[in-house]
């Protein structure tokens, strides 16, 4: 990709980003934010590209999952370290099941910009410009509140910066040590599922007993110690991406450094449009949202731009279509992939397209309907013999009750209890841990088959 530039998008139609009126504050903010530091390297992306092309091989498994917006308002040690717990947790119940590394990855450090479904919104009679997220513009419903702000960026690249760093910590500083596996549980999770990872635990600790009884301490195994850690976010605001986009001196490719892995929006996947322009010339793994609009010529064009050279773990397609609907477009979609021989992880999130209105008024997500998502999704991949080789989650480590049901029955009329989310509703801690915990049970079995069919 020696011709792209890193500005080429702008040339490029664009949808989903906000008209600044103010170009030289706009200027002023791209000219610092490109002379700040990276907040990842190529080292790592590429090490996660890595690792993406072994889950799509079935040999690991990609766990993402985290706020649907990060908040200025809301940034705190504690919830960034809760999410991080909860992370851990479903990992290690993932990697229990599938018996395969699980890779982490946080909507995290960056999750800020967000697409929306119309302009503006219209509250009381009175119309004003939608949110966009906290780096563009604010939440409160007020016309000054609405217009975009480029100095929002250098609070987000701050807020990233100093979650990257506790996440850097957590990840290798002790805490994530699996000697640590009963000490990640929240306290509000108490349910059947939270017996279940304890005991699970319980399991685990044995056998680091019974291997450091045997003469191997796991206390001197780095593998065991620490995490990789990475973090993701949607490539949407592409003032941002470009002014952190560096030069990589050893490969001369082109960095994404705002984070590890970027993602494409099902509202931004124009195949000519500046979003595909944009990631087309970095070298981070990349993600393409793929919800029940998507065709299969779009996807192939997508792809071919994309990922010319086939590289394996470059590309990630996050599958959103709805409970019920997996089946009307997934299997078509993945012949193709097959036909081309394309390389590609096959993701599953199960928010995205089970979004509802509930009778109380908020915006939600029935957890039997995410779970049903999770299960089509599996059935498929397993009728065409496909890897099924992730999942995408929207969820937090806090106590919230933003989506129905799940084992500690969130109500309808219960929404309004905790509802603190900036944009989607969340799974809260013990959802996530349920979730995870069916993931696993298909993992598996997966597992199961592909070892009786090789012993037959
Ligand atoms: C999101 O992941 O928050 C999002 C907006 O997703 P999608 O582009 O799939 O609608
Ligand atoms: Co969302």
């Amino acid at each position: 990709m020696s011709n792209w530039h890193k500005s080429d998008w702008r040339k490029k139609p664009r949808v989903q980003m906000p008209d600044y009126t103010d170009a030289a504050a706009l200027a002023a903010v791209e000219s610092r934010l490109s002379a700040y530091p990276p907040l990842v390297f190529a080292g790592e992306a590429r090490r996660l590209t890595t690792q993406i092309g072994a889950a799509a091989r079935g040999e690991a498994f990609l766990l993402q999952g985290g706020d649907c917006a990060e908040s200025f308002e809301q940034f705190s040690a504690d919830s960034i370290r809760d999410t991080f717990k909860v992370m851990l947790q479903m990992a290690m119940v993932l990697t229990h099941g599938a018996k395969v590394p699980v890779i982490k990855v946080g909507r995290m450090a960056g999750q800020f910009a967000k697409p929306r479904s119309a302009p503006t919104e219209t509250v009381n009679g009175q119309e004003l410009p939608s949110y966009r997220g906290d780096i563009i513009n604010e939440l409160a419903f007020t016309p000054e509140a609405r217009i975009p702000d480029p100095a929002r960026m250098l609070q987000a690249y701050t807020q990233a910066a100093a979650t990257l760093n506790l996440l850097r910590a957590f990840s290798t500083g002790g805490y994530a040590d699996v000697h640590q596996v009963h000490s990640w549980t929240l306290g509000f999770t108490e349910s059947e599922k939270a017996e279940r990872y304890r005991e699970m635990a319980n399991r685990i600790t044995d056998t680091l007993d019974f291997i450091k009884a045997a003469g191997v301490d796991g206390r001197s195994a780095p593998s065991l110690q620490s995490v990789d850690f990475y973090t993701s976010h949607e490539s949407l605001l592409l003032e941002y991406e470009e002014a952190l986009t560096r030069l990589d001196s050893t490969s001369g490719k082109w960095l994404a450094g705002s984070g590890h892995f970027l993602w494409i929006g099902d509202r931004t996947r124009q195949p000519d449009g500046a979003h595909v322009e944009f990631l087309k010339g970095v070298l981070n793994p990349v993600g393409v949202k793929c919800g029940p609009s998507i065709t299969v010529d779009d996807l192939k064009r997508l792809i071919s731009i994309l990922n010319p050279g086939n590289e394996a773990g470059r590309i990630t397609l996050i599958n959103r279509f709805g409970a019920g609907q997996v089946g009307d477009h997934l299997p078509g979609l993945i012949r193709a992939v097959e036909e081309e021989g394309f390389n590609v992880l096959w993701s599953c999130d199960p928010m995205h397209g089970n979004t509802i209105k509930s009778a109380s008024g908020y915006k939600t997500r029935p957890f039997d309907r995410v779970l049903r998502e999770v299960q089509e999704f599996f059935a498929i991949h397993r009728a065409e013999g496909t890897v099924p080789g992730g999942v995408h989650f929207e969820m937090t480590g806090q106590d919230v009750t933003e989506c129905t049901g799940g084992m500690r029955d969130v109500s309808d009329e219960n929404l309004s209890l905790r509802y603190h989310t900036a944009c989607d509703p969340r799974l809260n801690a013990s959802q996530a841990l349920e979730l995870a915990f069916l993931v696993a049970e298909e993992l598996s079995d997966l597992r199961e088959r592909a070892l009786s069919a090789r012993s037959a």
